[in-house]
């Protein structure tokens, strides 16, 4: 299972869709506390900014709010129509609708548990939640200011699909604000897709840092969620796919085997 986890880019794309299914019926499941609001990797701020204030309830997931924070904090988001694809437990876009106070903001993922979950979890003015694919947008064209995407792209099918829709969807002038993990040798496709969709690109930050500082400070509170909350034979591909410390999805990180980036990129 940890192998599926490392190679998840490589295989059958077929494979992909049910497999997101599983891992969010399985989340579903496991965390009847719904203690899991986020996916990702997170992001540490590494040059003395200030430390972001968070109410009282978000100081858990502050690395993983960081990393959504760092993608949004570039653009002016307050008043406008925002999108996330593949918006996982709604945690990022209940952040961002609560902090910046968007007119609209709709988290997309291709799982409907996932869906179902948020819409169960989140009551939050402004935001909504809907099942689809990134590939094929449900949505018309020019109708949004913003699309966020974080540590989604690189499980798409079919990713220049992916910046073809979010093209037709934004606004003229509207922004992808985009982070992901990729590896070294994917950079210059992925650049390659940008130019064929006809991004402009505003900001390019390779963020590898910022991200193994957070999965160094954050390692322990995702150890004890997984220890507490999954069942023995799942543990240990949890924690590789969590990126806790020691873990080889860790290591790739911190040994720059992955790198971390954030786009902001115009219509
Ligand atoms: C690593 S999780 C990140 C979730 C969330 N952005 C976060 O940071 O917590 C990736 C998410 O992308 C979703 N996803 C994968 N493929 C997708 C697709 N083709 N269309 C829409 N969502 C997709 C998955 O279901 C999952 O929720």
């Amino acid at each position: 299972m940890s192998r599926i986890v490392e190679k998840y880019a490589e295989l059958p794309k077929p494979l992909r869709k049910p497999l997101w299914q599983w891992w969010h019926r399985t989340m579903n499941k496991y965390d009847s506390e719904n203690a899991a609001n986020f996916m990702n990797y997170g992001y540490e701020s590494l040059n003395g900014d200030p430390r972001l204030e968070l109410v009282n309830g978000d100081e858990t997931d502050r690395y993983c709010i960081q990393l959504y924070d760092h993608v949004v904090n570039r653009a002016d988001v307050a008043g406008k129509k925002l999108l996330e694809v593949g918006s996982g437990r709604g945690g990022g876009a209940s952040y961002i609708t609560r902090y910046y106070k968007p007119e609209s903001y709709v988290g997309m993922d291709i799982s409907e548990s996932s869906i179902d979950f948020c819409n169960e979890h989140y009551n939050v003015e402004g935001l909504s939640f809907k099942c689809g694919v990134a590939e094929k947008l449900p949505f018309e064209d020019n109708s949004f200011d913003f699309v966020v995407n974080v540590e989604s792209a690189r499980c798409y099918n079919d990713m220049q699909a992916f910046f073809n829709e979010v093209y037709r969807v934004l606004k003229p002038d509207g922004k992808l604000l985009l982070a992901d993990m990729i590896y070294p040798k994917e950079l210059e496709e992925f650049h390659a897709r940008l130019d064929k969709s006809k991004f402009k690109k505003v900001h390019e930050t390779n963020i590898s840092k910022n991200v193994v500082a957070a999965l160094e400070k954050d390692s322990e509170r995702r150890e004890h969620l997984i220890d507490t909350k999954a069942p023995r034979i799942l543990r240990k591909s949890f924690k590789t796919f969590a990126g806790t410390l020691g873990t080889s999805r860790y290591n790739n990180f911190a040994n720059g085997i992955f790198e971390y980036w954030s786009f902001v990129l115009e219509k």
